[in-house]
């Protein structure tokens, strides 16, 4: 009897050993594990077994059931996991999915590019508030009490005094005020205007300041750096001009227009900032002697600026974070 159980355990491994499928894995389990199965009959064969063998066959055929039943429930999870991968996985050749890496947002390239440059020139960068001081935003820039930009239609008031700053201008005011010249910065940062909204203007815009204030500061300096500007971010080649023009806190004013020229369509000029010499009245309000010292300021705007070199010409796409047009850059 040992010997015919020592025998099925040897033929049993065999067999397993073959099994490469639930097929033949069934065919093991009714060949051995079965009710009518060959460890089955075994068992039944116990009744014959003298009562003093009884014991130590009994052991070896309860060890002989442990082991098949064992081995396999082994065989049959391993071959459960090769379908569960075979089946979640249909192709394995496919290949691999493809992260999707960010970009950073065109007026922030933009932004960077233009800080850049001014960097280069000798700039440093400073920053004031959103929520300004009607003060710092208008009255100390020159602007007369009845001017028009002062008009609620323009401007979003947040008190009677406060309000969203309209252009980078009162950042000028700051400097000025905090520090003592030799300045020379520029002022990036969020304006706001209560204006329609449409395809050239939106209520929130980028600007960039610039103010640099010394003794002797003349408005060739001013051209001379504005013109490697806009050679640097448009090209070597780009046409530009000069226009005499009018801000309050500026005098002489300008304002600087670059030629944009979209293919196959009729160019023309496009206003790409303003600028001018510090006005004496200004230097005045921030304790800054206009006897002793001159300065110039200009200020440009970044989605106009990132419009024309990239050729966008819907500002509101700008602040739309629809991706098929983000991923372009
Ligand atoms: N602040 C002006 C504007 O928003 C631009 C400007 C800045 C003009 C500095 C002259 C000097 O239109």
């Amino acid at each position: 009897m040992i010997n015919r159980i020592d025998e099925t355990r040897k033929s049993f491994d065999e067999d397993l050993l073959r099994v490469n499928d639930h097929a033949s894995l069934e065919e093991l389990r009714i060949k051995y594990l079965g009710r009518k199965g060959l460890v089955s009959q075994l068992f039944e064969s116990l009744k014959d077994v003298s009562k003093e063998d009884k014991r130590v066959v009994g052991q070896a055929l309860n060890q002989l059931k442990i082991h098949t039943q064992s081995r396999f429930d082994e065989v049959r999870d391993s071959l459960k996991n090769k379908d569960d991968i075979s089946e979640s996985i249909e192709d394995l050749s496919l290949s691999g999915r493809t992260h999707t890496i960010g970009s950073r947002h065109i007026l922030t390239q933009t932004l960077d590019e233009i800080k850049n440059i001014f960097k280069g020139l000798g700039f440093s960068v400073y920053e004031g508030p959103e929520l300004e001081s009607d003060y710092n935003n208008f009255e100390a820039l020159n602007f007369a009490e009845d001017h028009p930009a002062r008009d609620m239609q323009d401007t979003f008031f947040v008190t009677d005094k406060f309000l969203l700053r309209t252009h980078t201008s009162p950042v000028q005011v700051r400097l000025m005020t905090d520090k003592k010249p030799p300045l020379r910065a520029i002022m990036p940062g969020k304006v706001f205007r209560n204006e329609a909204i449409s395809a050239k203007s939106y209520c929130l815009f980028h600007q960039v300041e610039g103010l640099y204030v010394d003794t002797d500061v003349t408005f060739a300096e001013l051209k001379g750096t504005l013109v490697a500007f806009a050679k640097q971010f448009y090209g070597q080649d780009v046409k530009y001009r000069f226009r005499a023009s009018f801000f309050p806190f500026t005098e002489p004013s300008a304002e600087m227009d670059v030629w944009w020229q979209p293919k196959g369509k009729e160019g023309r000029w496009l206003e790409v900032l303003g600028c001018g010499m510090v006005d004496p009245n200004v230097l005045i309000n921030v304790g800054i002697d206009p006897e002793k010292y001159t300065g110039y300021a200009f200020g440009m705007g970044v989605e106009r600026t990132a419009m024309l070199k990239y050729g966008i010409g819907d500002i509101r796409i700008l602040f739309d974070n629809d991706k098929r047009f983000l991923t372009q850059f």
